[in-house]
């Protein structure tokens, strides 16, 4: 009945919405989904609907990853809903939790425009935004008081701009953030991986400055678990360099991956690529970062994303979770529904109880 259900939804989308959403510029179509899940997310009538279009729920994929219960690994990836507008929507259309941001400490309004290109033929998008953010303070006191249906990741960045690209200014920048959201949220994510902002390449990505970035961070109470998330161009040796700063710290995971800034064929131009331009670099990196810990820090999964089987390989490297954003863009928002529960039947194929079970049982 779901299969079904997720069958006529996605045919719809792909061959009725999507070429209309298609003929406008990327911007103006997420604009458009963002006004129209605030809407949607209103009203527990709509909430309803939604659900009955969209949700699939089992207790195979619900686990507690650091601590924070999660109804199932699929989550919304940060970038799709910055200030988590829509986060009230998300559960009622499956999800089993998002990740709002990056939020960074200054308001900034982002690169020059155009920020969102679409790359059909390689199942990827161009992305420049450059870090656009309202500024912590202001979505902070939008989300105050607010409670969400599923788990709500908080990631943070560095503002984009001169004044913080110096290591002292820089961690200032990442820890005003920091204070600032420790009553909101089940998780955070420090994002050190942004490929489009007016550095060079990200100062944090060097090992010796996200082990001083994480010294202030853990120097006050740890509220909630702190993941960091990273770019799938490391070279190996700094990978390595930034592992071993995560082992010193109490940090509870990595997120595989950021954007890549790997120039795809014919397609030059500022910005980093998503969707299946980054699938085999975020996998290799999943699986580096397991085996480097043995699975005794949590990965979250990120890029490329399209499928059930493209969500099980990720979870079989050693990903605990995943999330998503250019799949669901190019199939529809059933994908997650799809994906959920084409996870139960490959579990039950290879004879596991829950999701959890399955973790890294491809790493070696
Ligand atoms: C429009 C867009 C905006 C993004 N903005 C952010 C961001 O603010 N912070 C971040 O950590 N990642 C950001 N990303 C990267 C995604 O979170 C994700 O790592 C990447 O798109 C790979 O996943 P996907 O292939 O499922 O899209 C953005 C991606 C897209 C497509």
């Amino acid at each position: 009945m779901i299969k079904l259900r997720n069958l006529i939804i996605g045919f719809l989308y792909r061959k009725c919405l999507k070429p209309v959403f298609f003929l406008f510029d990327p911007q103006s179509v997420h604009d458009l989904m963002i006004w129209a899940g605030k809407l949607l997310g209103s009203n527990p009538i709509t909430r309803g609907l939604i659900s009955l279009m969209f949700n699939y729920q089992n207790p195979m994929l619900t686990q507690k990853v650091a601590g924070v219960e999660f109804k199932n690994p699929i989550g919304l990836a940060a970038g799709f809903d910055k200030e988590a507008h829509i986060a009230p929507i998300l559960p009622s259309v499956g999800f089993g939790f998002e990740e709002a941001g990056s939020i960074t400490a200054k308001p900034f309004s982002g690169n020059p425009r155009p920020w969102m290109w679409r790359l059909p033929e390689h199942k990827a998008l161009r992305v420049n935004y450059g870090l656009k953010s309202s500024g912590a303070p202001k979505i902070h006191k939008y989300l105050l008081g607010k409670k969400f249906n599923f788990a709500l990741g908080i990631s943070i960045a560095k503002t984009n701009s001169e004044a913080t690209s110096h290591v002292e200014s820089g961690i200032e920048d990442y820890f005003e953030s920091y204070k600032i959201f420790q009553d909101i949220g089940d998780y955070f994510t420090i994002n050190i991986s942004c490929p489009n902002t007016c550095e060079a390449s990200p100062i944090f990505a060097q090992a010796e400055n996200l082990d001083l970035l994480l010294a202030k961070l853990f120097s006050i109470p740890k509220t909630k678990p702190v993941f960091v998330k990273l770019s799938p161009d490391l070279a190996k040796d700094q990978l390595d360099g930034i592992l071993q700063v995560g082992a010193k710290h109490p940090l509870d995971g990595f997120i595989c991956t950021n954007l890549t800034k790997i120039n795809l064929l014919n397609h030059h131009g500022k910005g980093g690529f998503s969707g299946k331009a980054v699938e085999e670099l975020s996998n290799q990196m999943i699986s580096k970062v397991y085996k480097f810990y043995g699975g005794k820090k949590n990965i979250i999964g990120c890029g490329g994303v399209f499928s059930a089987e493209d969500a099980y390989k990720k979870i079989k490297l050693g990903a605990s979770l995943i999330q998503l954003i250019t799949g669901m863009i190019f199939q529809g928002p059933q994908l997650i529904s799809e994906i959920n529960q084409g996870l139960v039947e490959l579990l039950k194929k290879d004879g596991y109880n829950n999701i959890s079970e399955a973790v890294g049982r491809d790493s070696h």
